[in-house]
């Protein structure tokens, strides 16, 4: 009977290839398959773009399509699919490795095939490997220090109703804002009248070679800045700003 091959969920940082783990280069280059997310059959794989530098041409890379979409039927299928692809690879013997952005157990698309995984196929070794996640690098690239002393600090999603918001900043010293998007408009507008825009960091594709953006201060941001913020943004919101 062939052996059950593992896998291994490896977080590849936000961009940089440099901030890829050690341990990540010498799993990638020991697995015989990586599985590497994308969210559209024509969008290219971020992963996939960070590692290859790295490869040695012994695996063979395979792209799994996740959308981005909220249609719990269409994502829950989806993920059915992947994880029936990856333990299909598993069961044919082959070590295989699944790429992700940031950090693997940090608001990752992995976490999702890892539960399917973990439901459907109770006999598979899966093995977590962290990686920086975007948020840490967002406020090392800004310069900004996350917490000192007993400061407090949380991260989140932007909320469905951004008023939302507005007890956070009043609770913590530091608020690390995800997934900002098409909604920077309306983020600006509340930290406005808490009187915060001003204390705000806009990180956008941190450490993507040519491609991020740091903008200090968010209270006069042009209409283009507003409306041009994609999907890999963060906002970091100080109640002091001191370095
Ligand atoms: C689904 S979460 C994935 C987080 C990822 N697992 C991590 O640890 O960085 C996606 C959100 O992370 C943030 N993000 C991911 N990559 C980023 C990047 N290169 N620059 C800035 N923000 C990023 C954005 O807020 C984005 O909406």
């Amino acid at each position: 009977m062939t052996k059950l091959g593992k896998l291994y969920g490896i977080g590849v940082g936000p961009g940089d290839t440099e901030l890829l783990t050690l341990k990540a280069v010498s799993i990638l280059n020991s697995v015989d398959v990586i599985f590497s997310p994308r969210s559209a059959p024509r969008r290219e794989s971020i992963a996939r773009k960070i590692i290859e530098p790295v490869l040695n041409g012994k695996a063979e890379v395979v792209e799994l399509v996740f959308p981005m979409t909220r249609e719990k039927d269409r994502l829950e299928q989806h993920w059915s699919q992947a994880a029936d692809e990856v333990a299909s690879a598993l069961r044919n013997g082959k070590n295989s490795a699944f790429v992700t952005l940031g950090d693997p157990f940090f608001y990752s698309t992995y976490i999702y095939l890892y539960r399917k995984l973990r439901e459907r196929y109770p006999e598979i070794d899966i093995i977590t490997s962290p990686g920086i996640s975007s948020a840490f690098a967002s406020a090392s690239a800004a310069g900004i220090p996350i917490a000192i002393g007993d400061e407090k600090v949380v991260v989140i999603p932007l909320p469905g109703d951004v008023r939302g918001i507005q007890r956070y900043v009043e609770m913590f010293d530091t608020v690390i804002i995800l997934k900002v998007g098409e909604r920077l408009k309306e983020l600006v507008e509340i930290l406005a009248s808490s009187g915060l825009a001003g204390n705000a960091i806009l990180v956008q594709k941190v450490s993507q070679q040519g491609s991020e953006k740091i903008i200090f201060g968010l209270s006069g941001l042009t209409r283009d800045e507003l409306n041009k913020v994609g999907y890999l943004s963060t906002v970091i919101v100080k109640r002091k700003l001191e370095i």
